[in-house]
């Protein structure tokens, strides 16, 4: 959470900064702020709330200056007002410092400068830090080691060495004009090669409009950015030799191509999606008679046989994806499969279990507690070995990302930049990842027969064109159905089976784009609860596929309706029993029960867009959300 970015070069700083962290406002939107160091004076703007307000505050602004920092900031610690927004300042204002994470000894090291005499202006942890180099500057620890490269590069790496906690930041200084000091620890940070010209940034695609060549630090590195080239450090002070790499982008992924929002493009796009990840992980000319394996995942035999447990590590929608990931697992390849959330795993981790893969799952590569989780289990298995030594697979839609840099066999989702902070097409691709490993590990188990993986991949390879019938036949009856609902307070969303976790991830669109209250349940345990919570103000969406749970379903939902509840169903096109049941229906093709959370998690992603969107809501940006979630 929260963006940083930098720049040293001969262009006028400002501007790239602001189109930096117009592509990371994704990360926190509570408020931003830029440095700039030109003529001797550090000029410092920051204002509260969305970047354009900051872009108002510096209209007509002349700023001739060639280095400067900036930060969008999802709050921690401090409210979002103006004196807690980044950059922050040394006392003399001379020195300025944007960071992304938390520094956890903050409350110690404020206390230590207190009394050296240090005032402070904001609430944030992050305040300590241009202190703490000030301090270093003037008092330079006995045991300096790059003085001679730079008195702010050593005083920095003093600093950073006291900090504790995940962090990146970005200093400047009118006292050093030819230099821009860069940190990662447990937080993402990258740096753009240009001609004469140097970048940093949180994420590459703030990079990537000015250069391809991007070095990604690693924990406890920092980096020494001048016109004449970058120079990187351990935290020790030892130097290192590294090299940019080229990175393949497409502007046009960040536009909204005429879509209302992002959110809604990105519903849009999940056709295409589907397609891009059968072309790159199904064999195109397979063909049930020649027994080989149909799927193209490239991964290592000692990663994928002899498998007795699969555990998945995962958070919020990635934590929906991967409990259909478990039901595929488990009914295709017959497996035993564990999801667990990340944050919880991590502080509490179960029993080793021998012979166990674990898939971390994750659409952005970034999220700390899935990072942590895994980098705890990673080192344990490796020091119990045998049996229960790492078997470690990523599935992430970003394979650059630091998941990416931990793991080294990884499942790439395929599905493009995603910008809405509600996740959408990497859910559906998430899914496509989970198709492909069950049918692989089905296939190495023999676990089904290979008729029956014909089936499923015959229903795959039918999934775009489905998907496509669905946007088209619900986009405007979804619309016209949100006008009912737009004062709702609660919601329920039920479903079974394979479909449960579609009814979870319905909720959770909803709560996150709309703040309506929404819980997501088993359809079956409404009776052992929460079914006192219905009455005619609280609508139920019920998830009901043809399959082994169908009818279950449908029972569910008339016990609803005998509760005056309004029935919402998501069914199967032209289901007499169905039309009877429900008060609206939001209609899908009749699939395989195994690929039916493909097309029933579209009209949910529907219905929470336009309710949403109906009540006039920042779709895209949700308050108190970030897309990346970096801290814990
Ligand atoms: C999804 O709509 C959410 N914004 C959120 O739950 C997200 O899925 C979660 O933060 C995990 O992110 P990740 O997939 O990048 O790890």
């Amino acid at each position: 959470m929260c963006g940083i970015v930098g720049y040293i070069g001969t262009r006028a700083a400002s501007g790239i900064l602001i189109e930096g962290l117009k592509t990371l406002e994704y990360r926190g939107y509570d408020s931003a702020g830029v440095a700039t160091i030109s003529e001797g004076t550090l000029q410092r703007t920051r204002a509260k709330g969305k970047l354009i307000n900051l872009q108002t505050k510096l209209e007509g602004l002349e700023d001739p200056a060639r280095l400067g920092i900036g930060h969008t900031r999802w709050a921690t610690h401090g409210k979002p007002e103006e004196h807690n927004a980044h950059p922050h300042t040394d006392e003399s204002e001379r020195l300025a410092v944007v960071q992304n994470g938390i520094i956890e000894n903050y409350r110690e090291l404020r206390e230590e400068l207190k009394e050296k005499g240090y005032t402070f202006c904001s609430d944030t942890d992050t305040e300590v830090i241009p202190h703490l180099i000030d301090e270093y500057l003037k008092n330079p620890a006995p045991e300096a080691v790059l003085s001679a490269q730079s008195a702010l590069l050593e005083a920095v790496r003093q600093a950073v060495n006291r900090l504790r906690g995940a962090f990146a930041l970005a200093i400047v200084s009118v006292d050093f004009p030819d230099e821009l000091i860069v940190v990662r620890q447990q937080a993402p940070l990258a740096i753009g090669f240009g001609q004469g010209e140097f970048f940093c940034a949180s994420d590459t695609p703030a990079i990537m409009p000015y250069t391809q060549a991007v070095l990604t630090l690693e924990n406890g590195e920092i980096a020494r950015l001048t016109p004449m080239g970058v120079e990187v450090y351990e935290f020790s002070g030892h130097r290192l030799k590294k090299y940019p790499r080229t990175l393949n982008w497409n502007p046009i992924m960040v536009e909204k191509q005429g879509f209302k929002h992002f959110m809604l493009k990105e519903i849009y796009e999940q056709p295409g999606v589907v397609r891009t990840c059968l072309e790159t992980y199904l064999d195109t000319d397979w063909d049930v008679s020649s027994g080989e394996s149909p799927i193209k995942l490239d991964l290592p035999d000692a990663l994928l046989d002899g498998l007795q447990h699969v555990q998945i590590l995962a958070c919020g929608t990635s934590w929906h994806a991967s409990l259909v990931g478990k039901y595929l697992l488990e009914q295709v390849a017959g497996i035993p499969t564990f999801v667990q959330y990340a944050s919880e795993f991590r502080y509490a981790p179960a029993p080793l279990m021998p012979n166990t893969m674990t898939i971390g799952v994750t659409q952005s590569g970034e999220t700390a507690d899935t990072l942590a989780a895994l980098e705890m289990e990673q080192n344990r298995r490796t020091e119990q070995g045998g049996d229960y030594a790492p078997r470690m697979l990523g599935i992430t839609n970003r394979v650059d990302s630091s998941l990416g840099r931990l793991i080294p066999d990884v499942v790439g989702t395929m599905a493009g930049i995603e910008i809405g902070v509600a996740a959408t097409k990497t859910f559906v691709a998430q899914l496509m990842a989970f198709y492909f490993l069950s049918l692989e590990l089905a296939y190495r188990r023999k676990a089904i027969s290979l008729e029956r993986m014909a089936e499923i991949i015959e229903g795959l390879r039918q999934l775009p064109a489905q998907l496509e019938q669905v946007l088209e036949a619900q986009e405007r009856y979804v619309e016209e159905l949100s006008h009912d609902f737009s004062e709702t307070q609660d919601f329920i969303f039920i479903g079974r089976g394979i479909n449960y976790p579609i009814a979870l991830e319905g909720a959770l669109k909803l709560k996150e784009i709309s703040y309506i209250h929404a819980e997501g349940y088993p359809a079956g345990e409404m009776k052992h609860g929460p079914i006192a919570l219905l009455d005619e103000k609280v609508p139920v969406v019920a998830i009901a596929t043809r399959g082994t749970v169908y009818e279950k379903v449908l029972s569910n939902a008339q016990e609803a309706k005998a509760r005056d509840a309004q029935l919402i169903g998501v069914v199967p096109m032209n289901d007499a029993e169905a039309e009877e049941t429900f008060d609206s229906l939001l209609p899908v093709p009749d699939v395989d029960e195994l690929l039916s959370p493909m097309l029933t998690v579209i009209p949910v992603q529907l219905l929470s867009y336009h309710i949403a969107a109906r009540r006039g809501l920042d779709v895209d940006q949700p308050r108190n959300l970030a897309k990346s979630v970096t801290v814990e």
